[in-house]
Protein backbone atom coordinates (compact mmCIF):
# COMPACT_ATOMS: atom_id res chain seq x y z
CA UNK A 1 0.00 0.00 0.00
CA UNK A 2 1.34 3.44 -1.40
CA UNK A 3 0.41 5.20 2.16
CA UNK A 4 0.22 9.03 0.69
CA UNK A 5 -0.99 12.08 2.80
CA UNK A 6 -4.01 12.34 1.39
CA UNK A 7 -4.79 8.21 1.71
CA UNK A 8 -3.78 8.04 5.19
CA UNK A 9 -6.04 11.30 5.69
CA UNK A 10 -8.76 9.78 4.00
CA UNK A 11 -8.39 5.91 6.25
CA UNK A 12 -8.09 7.94 9.01
CA UNK A 13 -11.56 10.14 8.79
CA UNK A 14 -13.25 6.93 7.35
CA UNK A 15 -11.83 5.06 10.23
CA UNK A 16 -13.34 7.58 12.80
CA UNK A 17 -17.08 7.84 11.09
CA UNK A 18 -17.15 3.50 11.24
CA UNK A 19 -14.68 2.40 14.10
CA UNK A 20 -16.69 -0.47 14.38
CA UNK A 21 -15.91 -1.97 10.92
CA UNK A 22 -12.57 -1.19 10.94
CA UNK A 23 -12.01 -3.71 13.83
CA UNK A 24 -14.22 -6.17 12.16
CA UNK A 25 -12.30 -5.66 9.06
CA UNK A 26 -8.58 -6.15 11.67
CA UNK A 27 -9.48 -9.00 13.39
CA UNK A 28 -11.17 -11.06 9.67
CA UNK A 29 -7.71 -10.40 8.12
CA UNK A 30 -5.95 -10.97 11.35
CA UNK A 31 -8.54 -14.58 11.58
CA UNK A 32 -8.04 -15.42 7.85
CA UNK A 33 -4.62 -14.20 6.63
CA UNK A 34 -1.96 -12.98 8.87
CA UNK A 35 -2.25 -15.96 11.67
CA UNK A 36 -2.15 -18.81 8.90
CA UNK A 37 0.72 -17.05 7.31
CA UNK A 38 2.73 -16.72 10.63
CA UNK A 39 2.02 -20.02 11.49
CA UNK A 40 2.86 -21.06 8.15
CA UNK A 41 6.29 -19.21 8.49
CA UNK A 42 7.19 -20.97 12.25
CA UNK A 43 5.70 -18.04 13.97
CA UNK A 44 8.67 -16.22 13.95
CA UNK A 45 9.38 -12.63 15.94
CA UNK A 46 7.95 -10.17 15.73
CA UNK A 47 4.83 -10.66 16.79
CA UNK A 48 1.75 -10.05 14.50
CA UNK A 49 0.72 -6.37 15.53
CA UNK A 50 -2.82 -7.39 17.00
CA UNK A 51 -1.14 -10.40 19.15
CA UNK A 52 1.43 -7.51 20.51
CA UNK A 53 -1.14 -5.14 21.29
CA UNK A 54 -2.60 -7.92 23.00
CA UNK A 55 0.43 -8.47 24.89
CA UNK A 56 0.51 -4.49 25.28
CA UNK A 57 -3.13 -5.21 27.08
CA UNK A 58 -2.37 -7.91 29.24
CA UNK A 59 0.86 -6.04 30.89
CA UNK A 60 -1.25 -2.92 31.27
CA UNK A 61 -4.12 -5.27 33.18
CA UNK A 62 -1.35 -7.05 35.33
CA UNK A 63 0.14 -3.72 36.33
CA UNK A 64 -2.69 -1.43 36.28
CA UNK A 65 -0.49 0.94 34.40
CA UNK A 66 -2.39 3.95 32.79
CA UNK A 67 -0.12 5.36 30.94
CA UNK A 68 1.23 4.52 27.23
CA UNK A 69 4.46 5.68 25.59
CA UNK A 70 4.80 4.87 21.80
CA UNK A 71 7.67 5.23 20.02
CA UNK A 72 6.64 5.36 16.59
CA UNK A 73 3.40 6.11 15.95
CA UNK A 74 3.26 5.67 11.87
CA UNK A 75 -0.17 5.71 11.47
CA UNK A 76 -1.59 5.91 14.71
CA UNK A 77 -3.27 2.48 15.10
CA UNK A 78 -1.65 1.51 18.16
CA UNK A 79 -2.79 5.36 19.71
CA UNK A 80 -6.40 4.34 18.12
CA UNK A 81 -6.46 0.73 19.52
CA UNK A 82 -6.10 2.05 23.24
CA UNK A 83 -7.83 5.58 22.93
CA UNK A 84 -10.05 4.29 25.19
CA UNK A 85 -8.17 2.02 27.39
CA UNK A 86 -5.42 4.00 29.40
CA UNK A 87 -5.59 7.31 30.63
CA UNK A 88 -2.89 9.07 29.14
CA UNK A 89 -1.02 8.08 25.75
CA UNK A 90 2.51 9.87 24.48
CA UNK A 91 3.21 8.68 20.55
CA UNK A 92 6.57 9.91 19.38
CA UNK A 93 7.06 10.27 15.18
CA UNK A 94 10.27 10.95 13.71
CA UNK A 95 8.96 11.96 10.45
CA UNK A 96 6.65 15.28 10.26
CA UNK A 97 4.35 14.60 7.87
CA UNK A 98 3.24 11.05 9.75
CA UNK A 99 2.97 13.19 13.12
CA UNK A 100 0.85 15.67 11.61
CA UNK A 101 -1.56 13.39 10.41
CA UNK A 102 -1.92 11.40 13.50
CA UNK A 103 -1.67 14.78 15.53
CA UNK A 104 -5.21 15.74 13.35
CA UNK A 105 -6.65 12.24 13.55
CA UNK A 106 -6.55 12.48 17.63
CA UNK A 107 -7.11 16.52 17.44
CA UNK A 108 -10.29 15.68 19.52
CA UNK A 109 -8.81 13.50 22.33
CA UNK A 110 -7.11 15.30 24.91
CA UNK A 111 -5.09 12.67 26.88
CA UNK A 112 -3.26 11.40 23.81
CA UNK A 113 -0.49 13.71 22.68
CA UNK A 114 1.45 13.32 19.13
CA UNK A 115 4.86 14.91 19.81
CA UNK A 116 7.20 15.01 16.72
CA UNK A 117 11.02 14.10 16.84
CA UNK A 118 13.63 11.01 17.68
CA UNK A 119 12.24 9.53 20.36
CA UNK A 120 15.93 9.44 21.83
CA UNK A 121 15.60 13.40 22.27
CA UNK A 122 12.08 13.19 22.99
CA UNK A 123 11.60 11.01 25.68
CA UNK A 124 13.83 12.42 28.27
CA UNK A 125 12.07 15.44 27.91
CA UNK A 126 9.04 13.93 28.29
CA UNK A 127 8.98 12.11 31.44
CA UNK A 128 9.93 14.92 33.77
CA UNK A 129 6.74 17.43 32.67
CA UNK A 130 4.54 14.14 32.68
CA UNK A 131 2.29 12.15 34.20
CA UNK A 132 4.69 9.30 34.30
CA UNK A 133 6.42 10.47 37.47
CA UNK A 134 2.97 10.00 38.86
CA UNK A 135 1.98 7.17 37.85
CA UNK A 136 2.92 3.92 36.22
CA UNK A 137 3.62 3.47 32.70
CA UNK A 138 3.94 1.47 29.82
CA UNK A 139 6.47 1.64 26.79
CA UNK A 140 5.72 0.20 23.15
CA UNK A 141 9.50 0.76 21.32
CA UNK A 142 8.21 0.25 17.87
CA UNK A 143 10.44 2.56 15.89
CA UNK A 144 12.65 0.72 13.62
CA UNK A 145 13.91 2.58 10.88
C1 LIG B 1 6.96 -0.06 12.43
S1 LIG B 1 6.39 1.59 12.36
C2 LIG B 1 5.53 1.73 13.87
C3 LIG B 1 4.22 0.95 13.90
C4 LIG B 1 3.24 1.46 14.94
N1 LIG B 1 3.81 1.61 16.25
C5 LIG B 1 2.00 0.57 15.01
O1 LIG B 1 1.70 0.01 16.08
O2 LIG B 1 1.33 0.42 13.99
C6 LIG B 1 7.86 2.52 12.68
C7 LIG B 1 7.64 4.03 12.81
O3 LIG B 1 8.71 4.55 13.60
C8 LIG B 1 9.07 5.81 13.10
N2 LIG B 1 10.44 6.06 13.58
C9 LIG B 1 11.60 5.56 13.13
N3 LIG B 1 12.65 5.98 13.84
C10 LIG B 1 12.14 6.78 14.81
C11 LIG B 1 12.70 7.52 15.89
N4 LIG B 1 14.02 7.52 16.12
N5 LIG B 1 11.89 8.24 16.70
C12 LIG B 1 10.54 8.25 16.49
N6 LIG B 1 9.95 7.56 15.48
C13 LIG B 1 10.72 6.84 14.66
C14 LIG B 1 8.94 5.66 11.60
O4 LIG B 1 8.82 6.91 10.96
C15 LIG B 1 7.68 4.80 11.51
O5 LIG B 1 6.53 5.61 11.40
Amino acid sequence: MNWTPNRIALRNKLIATFPGLFDLALQTMFAFKTLPRWHHTGMELPFPSLLKRAFLKRFAVDYQLEILVETGTFLGVTPWAFRKFFKEIFTIELSETLAKLARNRFAKFDHIQVLQGDSGSVLPGLVPGSALRRSSGLMAITAED
